[in-house]
């Protein structure tokens, strides 16, 4: 899965960016950021449940926030496909994950650097995905850091024993230099925000970013 990251689009025309990575892109990254949970501040539930009507593309949101069992399900009520959250930001992801399955979407898990994916290990069955920050959550633009798929091998090797129908997503520094690392790690969901807005042609750097994920996989 490919998911373009809006977040570095241009914002006044964030129907635009959304249509020229339709029939490329599987997923349309969407980072719902409030100013508290990380420092930046984006966009909410009235430019989602817009942009929602504008484009036929799966939503895959992230919501970097405090808070998210008060406002999680509201993303998957309004047409979501998928709607992740941040591990610290809820102390019940089991119940937050059902919550979000009720109301109709997805439900995920996001990691971000500093913590430990090993107390999420056992949630796994719960959950439809399961974000793994490979930066700091807060801004687009920044340094993919490698390490940080040492998460990304032992949460696959976690699936595979057990059987786990999950997609392991990152997100951060996801470029055509770096999506094959990734892809070698296990992840087998990819978001990329200034390598698919960044550059003149989005819709290609998708296909792009797909062959060498798929290249890597093989
Ligand atoms: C940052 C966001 C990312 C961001 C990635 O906290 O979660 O989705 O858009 O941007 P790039 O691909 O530029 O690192
Ligand atoms: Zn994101």
């Amino acid at each position: 899965m490919v998911a373009p990251s809006i977040l570095a689009a241009d914002f006044a025309y964030l129907a635009d960016a959304a249509r020229a990575v339709e029939g490329v892109a599987d997923w349309l990254h969407v980072d719902v950021m409030d100013n508290h949970f990380v420092p930046n501040l984006t966009i909410g539930l009235p430019v989602v449940r817009s942009l929602l009507q504008a484009t036929a593309i799966p939503f895959d949101i992230h919501l970097m926030i405090t808070d998210p069992r008060r406002w999680a399900p509201e993303y998957a009520e309004a047409g979501a496909y998928n709607v992740t959250f941040h591990a610290e930001a809820c102390d019940d992801p089991v119940a937050l994950a059902k919550d979000l399955r009720a109301a109709g979407s997805r439900a995920g898990l996001a990691i971000d650097r500093d913590t430990p994916i090993e107390p999420y290990l056992d949630l796994l069955p719960h959950l439809d995905t399961l974000l793994i920050m490979t930066i700091k959550a807060g801004f687009g633009g920044q340094r993919f850091m490698p390490e940080l798929l040492s998460k990304v091998r032992a949460a696959r090797q976690r699936v595979a024993a057990e059987g786990l129908q999950i997609r392991i997503e990152v997100d951060g520094g996801i470029a055509d230099d770096t999506i094959a690392q990734a892809a070698e790690a296990g992840a087998d969901a990819f978001v990329a925000g200034t390598a698919v807005y960044g550059v003149p042609d989005a819709a290609e750097a998708v296909r792009r970013l797909r062959a060498l994920a798929e290249g890597a996989q093989r």
